[in-house]
């Protein structure tokens, strides 16, 4: 043994303070961004069933979940809209009083201090469910930009704090940002799904926000997860274009562009800890297969060591009651 040159690493591990000591990542509450499903009518709280936990919501109902929300100091929040009428434009989208809409005015009124962060899309308002306008059977690009414009502007003047456009066309960050600044927008930015793989794991969330689409896929205008190089370029368009904040989604399968993007870039990564990662988790956890509590701090601490500076994740309540408890 006495020739053997080795290196010991188990020194810095010795004791739970060592540890600390030595510890390189942090996860705070401040981290979160919660996503929360808004349903038009009244006297409605809904459990999404493949997403134990997660609510749909009338606005007679946000004012707990916002209590609850901000009392685990959580400080940003994600909104979906559910409408009750879908049609070929996703006009409830754009309009005044959407539900997306109201509910900004609601929260921004009661819990100013509260960051909304709004998702500029149409799927959840066309009755194809699609992400644009359909022409000749697929989306087409630039009049679905029009309407996409439309949204984000609408959702500013209701007080939403960041724009998060979620529909992955073509050029939406150079549309959304003319379109807010005309609209007098110029200091609300643009938190760009800049990201975004067509993946089997939004499953879930299309239950939650019935935004499943009648026909087809999304693959004319989500990346192939497959992609990696096509991941700087869609980021690196909407840097140029004016991006903010860049998001990559799904989280946990892609934690590698995450890495890429926080190395390529200099703006504030955003991961979105989609639907069905929680469902997995969920699931497993229900069976008492896993031990919920440290899967999830460490997903979510894996998530920030990639390079995430932020996450939207529905464990957020979770994880920000875990974190007081430590
Ligand atoms: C809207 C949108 C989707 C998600 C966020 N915004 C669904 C999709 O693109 O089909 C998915 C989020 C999740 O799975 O948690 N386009």
């Amino acid at each position: 043994m006495k020739d053997l040159q080795f290196s010991r690493h188990r020194r810095l591990r010795s004791s739970a303070t060592m540890r600390s000591l030595v510890r390189e990542t942090y996860l705070r509450t401040e981290d979160f961004i919660y996503p929360l499903f808004i349903l038009e009518g009244e006297n409605k709280k809904n459990e999404v069933k493949s997403m134990p936990g997660v609510y749909q919501l009338s606005m007679d109902n946000l004012k707990a979940e916002m209590d609850e929300v901000v009392g685990l100091g959580i400080k940003s929040v994600l909104l979906f809209g559910v409408p009750d009428e879908k049609d070929e434009c996703g006009t409830q989208a754009y309009h005044d009083h959407g539900i997306v809409q109201v509910a900004t005015r609601y929260i921004k009124e009661n819990y100013p201090e509260v960051i909304v962060v709004a998702d500029t899309c149409l799927c959840e308002y066309t009755s194809h469910g699609h992400c644009g306008l359909i022409e000749n059977g697929d989306v087409d690009n630039d009049s679905s930009l029009e309407l996409l414009v439309q949204t984000a502007v609408s959702q500013a003047q209701a007080g939403a704090d960041i724009i998060a456009p979620s529909n992955m066309m073509d050029g939406f960050v150079a549309a959304i940002r003319a379109g807010l600044d005309e609209a007098g927008f110029h200091n609300i930015p643009i938190m760009s799904y800049a990201v975004k793989y067509a993946s089997a794991f939004y499953g879930p969330f299309r239950d939650a926000a019935d935004s499943t689409p009648q026909f087809g896929d999304r693959k004319t205008y989500q990346m192939d997860p497959a992609n990696r190089l096509e991941a700087i370029r869609e980021a690196e368009s909407d840097v140029d274009e004016g991006a903010d904040f860049l998001i990559v989604k799904p989280g946990m399968p892609y934690l590698d562009i995450v890495r890429d993007v926080k190395n390529n870039f200099n703006l504030p990564v955003v991961i979105y800890n989609v639907s069905g990662e929680y469902s997995m988790v969920k699931a497993a956890a229900a069976n008492d297969w896993i031990d919920e509590e440290r899967i999830v701090m460490e997903m979510l601490t894996g998530m920030k060591r990639a390079g995430a500076d932020l996450i939207i994740t529905y464990h957020a309540k979770d994880a920000a009651r875990w974190l007081k408890e430590q």
